[in-house]
């Protein structure tokens, strides 16, 4: 009943964002659950957007390593129900409630520990609709200020997850490629940028999108909050992140939906960037990022809002022609791609990220690479495959 209940509520966004900064009352919807009490009490974690894809691999890896973990969620992304389940499984505790809304916010118990924030409007694409951009702008700024300042009252340390868009695309585009078989490669270093990837010294001059501009605005706050307040901080810029439990899209999740599309046998296009499919990303499984989290947990007395790049660097990247020979290779199953000359805004041609600031900050690399993420997600993808053909949007 309270499923349903909700699901109505997000068919009609206008009422829905109306009863969204109400006062969550926990007989209306999913409510609230504790975490179950075995894990330690001093190491204690609020994961906002705990029900998301990275909140919840990161909710599910601390507790496993002993955390009481807690998580948060306006339920909002589609599918974000089905998480539930896996977070209950692993003792974690739930709190539905919306981080736009400070009186939701105070309902949450914790004192001390830590809070991760990991709730967003995570697509780049989100904001550069006009009129999803006030959305997307409540979410990602006001409810990240909102976070962090229950951190502040609450004496919490705080880990940010920022975007590599951050980095100006122009800036990026701008780079000098070489075409090569089946990718674009970097063929000259520059500031900032090498075979490596792009690191944080990279220039922040210049265009970067809606989304892009809310996260980096969310890491200045952060850093004066930790300056000013005391208030332990570290932030993640992460790439493209993926593996299992990521309820992928076309603009967010691509590995994900790629897998998917070739085991549902829908057709795809190479999008932008002269249709042949040469842009490149690198890939971060979640997993290896709940390992840098955890070691960080670790340091986090002494961090005060610095900025660490994360994700799959020379490990694990791919273009979208060996993404989709790849998941020819997984799935067994073969699917027609056209190009499309059509580009996306704020699109990027190549980001591999230089990783060699948290390698010396905290030993930590990325362990998989593109082969086993992508084996890994067809594994769970094939053992939730009725849940996620309608949750993926492929039951049509
Ligand atoms: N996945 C990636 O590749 C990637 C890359 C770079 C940065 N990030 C960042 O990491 C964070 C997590 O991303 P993800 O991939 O797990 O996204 P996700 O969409 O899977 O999870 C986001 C979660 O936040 C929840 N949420 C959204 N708005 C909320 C609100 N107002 N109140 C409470 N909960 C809300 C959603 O219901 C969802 O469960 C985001 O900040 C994103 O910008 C992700």
């Amino acid at each position: 009943m309270a499923k349903s209940r909700l699901a109505s509520r997000q068919r009609r966004p206008g009422a829905r964002a109306l009863l969204l900064c109400q006062p969550f009352r926990p007989e209306r919807g999913f409510g609230i659950f504790r975490p179950s009490q075995r894990s330690l009490m001093d190491k204690s974690a609020l994961i906002t957007g705990g029900c998301g894809f990275i909140g919840s691999s990161l909710a599910v890896a601390l507790a496993r390593a002993g955390w009481q973990v807690t998580c948060l969620d306006n339920l909002s992304r589609r599918g974000s129900e089905l998480i539930l389940e896996r977070l209950r499984e692993h003792g974690c505790g739930f709190v539905h409630a919306d981080i736009r809304c400070p009186e939701d916010l105070a309902k949450v118990a914790q004192r001390g520990g830590v809070l991760i924030e990991c709730s967003a409007e995570p697509s780049v694409l989100a904001g550069s609709r006009g009129e999803l951009a006030r959305g997307m702008l409540a979410n990602n700024l006001v409810g990240a200020l909102n976070c962090f300042e229950l951190a502040r009252e609450r004496g919490m340390a705080v880990v940010f997850f920022s975007s590599s868009r951050v980095y100006p695309y122009d800036r990026i585009n701008a780079l000098r490629f070489e075409e090569v078989a089946t990718r674009f490669e970097l063929a000259e270093a520059s500031a900032g940028v090498s075979r490596q990837g792009i690191d944080t010294g990279f220039s922040l001059e210049g265009r970067r999108s809606l989304y892009g501009a809310t996260k980096l605005a969310g890491e200045l706050v952060l850093q004066e909050y930790s300056a000013q307040f005391e208030v332990p901080a570290v932030i993640n810029r992460c790439g493209v992140v993926a593996g299992p439990w990521q309820l992928g899209k076309v603009d967010q999740g691509v590995f994900t939906f790629w897998l998917a599309a070739h085991h549902f046998q829908r057709p795809l296009r190479y999008l932008g960037f002269g249709g042949t499919g040469k842009q490149v990303r690198d890939l971060l499984h979640v997993g290896d990022l709940a390992e840098l989290v955890l070691r960080q947990l670790e340091h986090l007395g002494e961090l005060r809002g610095e900025v660490f790049n994360a994700g799959g660097s020379t490990v694990a990247n791919l273009s979208l022609q060996e993404t989709t020979a790849l998941c020819r290779e997984i799935t067994g199953s073969k699917v027609l791609v056209e190009p499309c000359l059509e580009s996306r805004p704020a699109d990027v041609v190549w980001y591999l990220t230089d990783n060699r600031k948290a390698q010396e900050r905290f030993g930590w690399t990325p362990r998989r690479d593109a082969r086993a993420i992508l084996a890994d997600t067809y594994a769970w993808l094939r053992e939730h495959e009725r849940e996620l053909a309608r949750v993926l949007g492929f039951d049509s």
